[in-house]
Parts: structure tokens; sequence; C-alpha cells
């Protein structure tokens, strides 16, 4: 019984970041300030991603210290938050063969740090605190060149790989394990009002330029290649490719949002 409870308040993965920190601090001289005042005089993770989220949002009009008190009161009142955070770093060291350590997602990829923005914003939206949370998905887009709509339905451990130039709609939809590459629009058609933005189920990948228009669902562990545009439903575990979009198999794998397989995505690349 003590045993089960030590192992709940452990926390593995920043303990994971903060050890892999120490010995970057080792290697590199010059970074060793920005490692210590970025993690490791930090107790958890929540108090190092206010620090660093905040300093990066920073602005005139609202300075890191007060963009930081908003971020732990979101922090402190919405544990899921915290959890998200963590299951979007484990997701990125699981899928993005470009990570080596959590500390580097943590630190510098502009994906996660624009995801978890987001996760403040949308807490400020469903607090009815509409102008701060438009505010601060003003600053996420300016900064990382990301623009998620507060409104819209995040899950966890979700990857937005590379992340630059990533669009998804106020009624948008996105569940549990998906993967987004680069210039991805989950958006309306122009023709719909109200519920207009896509559903995008559990463990979808999608490919780097896809844009998915409409109130349409993209079924779970499906594959969407890159630069197609879908304008249709795609059912569960099918794999659709072109302009306007087309199934052409099967997905690639089981999860291919967590493989990250995209064979299937470049055999259709290499055809037009
Ligand atoms: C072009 C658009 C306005 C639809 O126009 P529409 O004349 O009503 O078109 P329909 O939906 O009736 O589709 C007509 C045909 O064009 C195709 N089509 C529609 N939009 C298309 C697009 N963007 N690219 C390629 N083909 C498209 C449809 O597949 C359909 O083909 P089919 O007749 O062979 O089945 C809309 O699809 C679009 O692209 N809007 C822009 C949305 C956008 O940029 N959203 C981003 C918001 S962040």
């Amino acid at each position: 019984m003590e045993t089960a409870k030590a192992e709940v308040t452990q926390d593995l993965i920043w303990e994971g970041i903060r050890r892999d920190v120490s010995v970057q601090v080792e290697r590199e001289p010059i970074l060793a300030s920005f490692l210590h005042a970025t993690i490791l005089n930090h107790n958890t993770l929540e108090a190092a991603l206010s620090f660093h989220l905040a300093n990066k949002l920073d602005s005139p009009v609202a300075p890191a210290l007060l963009i930081r008190e908003v971020i732990d009161e979101a922090l402190e009142s919405d544990a899921i938050i915290g959890a998200a955070a963590r299951a979007d770093l484990a997701a990125i060291e699981q899928r993005d063969s470009a990570c080596h350590s959590l500390y580097e997602p943590f630190l510098f990829f502009k994906g996660y740090h624009a995801l978890q923005a987001w996760r403040v914003a949308h807490w400020l939206w469903q607090q009815n605190r509409r102008s701060l949370s438009l505010f601060v998905q003003h600053r996420i887009s300016v900064v990382f060149g990301v623009d998620i709509h507060p409104a819209a339905q995040l899950g966890q451990g979700i990857l937005l790989d590379h992340a630059t130039g990533i669009v998804i709609g106020e009624t948008a939809v996105v569940e549990d394990n998906v993967s987004i590459m680069q210039s991805v629009t989950l958006g309306g058609t122009g023709k719909e009002s109200g519920d207009r933005h896509p559903k995008v189920r559990c463990g979808v990948l999608i490919g780097a330029g896809s844009k998915i228009l409409g109130n349409i669902e993209i079924g779970r562990c499906s594959q969407i290649a890159s630069g197609s545009v879908v304008l249709k439903p795609v059912p569960e575990k099918s794999l659709v490719a072109g302009v306007p979009a087309k199934v052409i198999g099967t997905a690639s794998c089981e999860q291919p949002a967590i493989s990250m397989d995209q064979c299937a995505i470049s055999k259709v690349d290499q055809l037009r």
C-alpha cells in the first residue's frame, strides 16, 4: 500500500527532464543559466511550464509576470492541464524521431509550447474569460505561428510536429493520440455556420499541408496523405489522398498516429 502511494506521487517525467538537463548544464556552459532558470530552479513541471510559457508569450500589453499568474491559476484549478502536458511530452518522445529526450520538446519544440498555451486559452474560455482567452490565442499565433481557437476541443497525447501554419477552427474536435504535421488546417468550407469544423477521432495521422474542411468525421486510426484536401467523411482505419481526397487504401498500420508510419504517404507523394 505504502509503495503504491509513493509511486502515485512520483513524477517520472519531471525527474527525467531534470536529470537530462543537469547533464546539459555540464556539457553546454553557455546554456547553464537558461537551463537553471527554466528547469532546475523549479520544483514541479507545472512551475517550470508556467515560467517558460509566460516568457515566450510576454508582450508589452501583458508582461511575463502577469501571464505567468494566469497560467499558474489554470494549472492549479484544473489538474487535467498538467496531466495533458505530460501526455503530450510522452507522445512526442514516442513518435518524433527527432526527439531524444523529454527536455527537448519541453524547452525547444514550438508545437508543444503552442499546444500547452492553447490549453490555458481553452481553460480561460471555459471560465467565460473570452477577451483574455482570445488575447492568448493571438499571442500563440504571433509567437508560434499556430492558430487554435480557444473553444476547439483537443484531447491528450497530441503531437503538433514542426507546427508552423497549423490552424484549428472553433468547433473542431481532435481526440486523443492524434498526430498533426505542419501547415494543416482543420477549417470550415465557408458554406456552413455554427458547428462547421472537422471531428478528428483517436489515433489519426494528418500529413503535412492537408486541409480538412467542413463538419466531417475523420474516423479513428485513419491516415491523411500530405497535401490532401479532405471534404468528405473518412471511414476509420482508411488512407485518403488527393485533391479532393479519395480513399486509396487502408491505413498502413493499426495506430498510424503513434507509429508515425508515413510509408503510404510517401508512396502517394511519389506518384504525383
Ligand atoms: C470551394 C468551396 C468554396 C466549395 O465550393 P462549392 O462550389 O460549393 O463546391 P462543392 O462543395 O459543391 O463541390 C464541388 C466540387 O468541387 C470539389 N471541391 C470543393 N472544394 C474543393 C477544394 N477546396 N479543392 C478541390 N476541389 C474542391 C468537390 O469535391 C466537388 O467535386 P465533385 O463534384 O467531383 O464531387 C470550398 O470547398 C472551399 O474550398 N472553401 C474554402 C474553405 C477554406 O479555405 N477554409 C479554411 C478556413 S480556416
